[in-house]
């Protein structure tokens, strides 16, 4: 996801949180997005033109002329230009006139005018955004005009009040824009309404009521392939074990599953399985749990050792390619300590793992790779089709997100009919 080349205009309105401004700017920017900046009255309060100006590489638009020659800046022509307005940090102020049509500044004739989608990303003290009159604008923008909400966060808020109402961090705003110009560049998608589950993060396994058995899974390559499935307009039921990794929250098309265990995360893929259409297995699920897990805290005997009975778990991927039926696409995952490259090891254990568990292809990825496995934010893959046909596809190491988005395509290809 990325929003190289996209036009993005910047309404800054008058709230303390215009100092995010030029850090939303930058990250804008960075993102290979061309900004331009309209800024209300009351913003240039909070934050210079000029340091917007640098960041932007382009005057600041403030006024509907220019007082000094009387040049007219036309909003028509920004809206034009826009492929995004996105107003951030939007104030109770400007929801209301926006909700109201009151066009009393060059940032609000540009609102009425834009024909490209627009986003607002609210921020006020919490007694404001909670004041029905800011909700009621707030849902008449939503559902007359389309207007995308990035929600406040809870938080300690300038006043000293801890509540809703604090401007989201112009990361998640970032992500919040490639995920919306993903899904509408998506639209034909081979993936959209498809239910797809996908398992992810580290199962927990109760030794007592204290003390587990799990891994180092984060989650964090699981929770990229739900959202960039999620992109490409599929239903995404993500069951999760534990996962320091988090959504992005923009996307109502992914139904979270909490399911601490390994136990629970079968019962509840074995419910779901059979009305999806397809499942990425990548939680790393333990292999056996505790036998006799301890109601009682087990206490500490210096002179005598613990012994800890274990029993395998069930294997969630092998257990759905039993049911499987056909048309239903699985993709599972094989993390080896192996080498990726070695036909003979890390190779042959991830093709056997393919045709146990009866999946259509799997992403192998190798401990000895630096910058693959547990934790990183990078990863290094490999592609192996059920197909022998199929050469393997081998990825070079790469940001988990943009792993998460081939990922999606192959399983779109999968869906499409083609073969990858
Ligand atoms: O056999 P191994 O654990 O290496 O296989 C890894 C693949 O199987 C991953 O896709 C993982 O999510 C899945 N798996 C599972 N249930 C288990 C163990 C592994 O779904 N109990």
């Amino acid at each position: 996801m990325s929003l190289q080349g996209k036009h993005i205009l910047l309404g800054v309105t008058g709230s303390i949180a215009a100092y995010k401004a030029a850090m939303l700017v930058r990250l804008l920017v960075k993102e290979g997005a061309e900004v331009r900046v309209v800024m209300s009255q009351a913003a240039r309060d909070f934050i210079t033109p000029l340091t917007l100006a640098t960041l932007c590489k382009h005057p600041i638009l403030i006024d509907n002329f220019d007082p000094t020659n009387g040049a007219w800046n036309s909003h028509i022509s920004l809206g034009e230009w826009a492929d995004h307005y996105l107003i951030a940090p939007a104030t109770a102020n400007t929801l209301a006139k926006m909700a109201h049509g009151v066009a009393d500044n060059l940032l609000l004739c540009t609102y009425l005018s834009a024909r490209c989608p627009v986003s607002v990303a609210p921020a006020m003290d919490l007694d404001m955004y909670r004041h029905p009159a800011t909700q009621q604008n707030l849902g008449i923008l939503r559902d007359r005009d389309g207007v995308g909400i990035v929600e406040p966060q809870e938080g300690e808020l300038a006043s000293g009040l801890v509540g809703k109402g604090r401007m989201a961090e112009p990361a998640e705003i970032v992500r919040y824009l490639a995920a919306r110009f993903m899904l509408s560049e998506t639209e034909n998608s081979p993936l959209r309404g498809k239910k797809i589950i996908v398992t992810a993060g580290a199962t927990v396994e109760p030794i007592d009521p204290v003390r587990f058995v799990s891994n180092y899974s984060t989650g964090k390559m699981g929770y990229a392939i739900a959202e960039a499935l999620a992109a490409r307009g599929a239903r995404v039921m993500l069951v999760s074990g534990h996962a320091t990794a988090t959504l992005g929250g923009f996307y109502d098309n992914i139904e979270l599953f909490r399911t601490p265990s390994a136990a629970e995360m079968y019962e509840t893929c074995a419910r779901l399985f059979p009305e999806a259409d397809g499942a990425v297995f990548c939680a790393a699920v333990a292999d056996y749990t505790p036998a006799h897990p301890a109601e009682e805290k087990h206490k500490h005997h210096p002179d005598r050792p613990l012994i800890l009975e274990l029993k395998p778990t069930r294997d969630i991927a092998a257990e759905m390619g039993r049911i499987k039926r056909p048309g239903q696409v699985t993709l599972g995952f094989a993390l080896e300590t192996a080498a990726a490259t070695d036909e003979g090891g890390g190779v042959a254990y991830a093709q056997k793992k393919l045709e146990s568990k009866n999946l259509d292809a799997i992403v192998l990825n190798s401990l000895r790779d630096a910058g693959a496995g547990f934790g990183t934010d990078t990863n290094k893959v490999t592609i192996i089709d059920r197909d022998p046909d199929l050469p393997h596809l081998s990825l070079p190491l790469k940001s988990k997100m943009a792993v998460a988005e081939d990922i999606a395509e192959y399983i779109g290809r999968k869906f499409g009919g083609c073969r990858s």
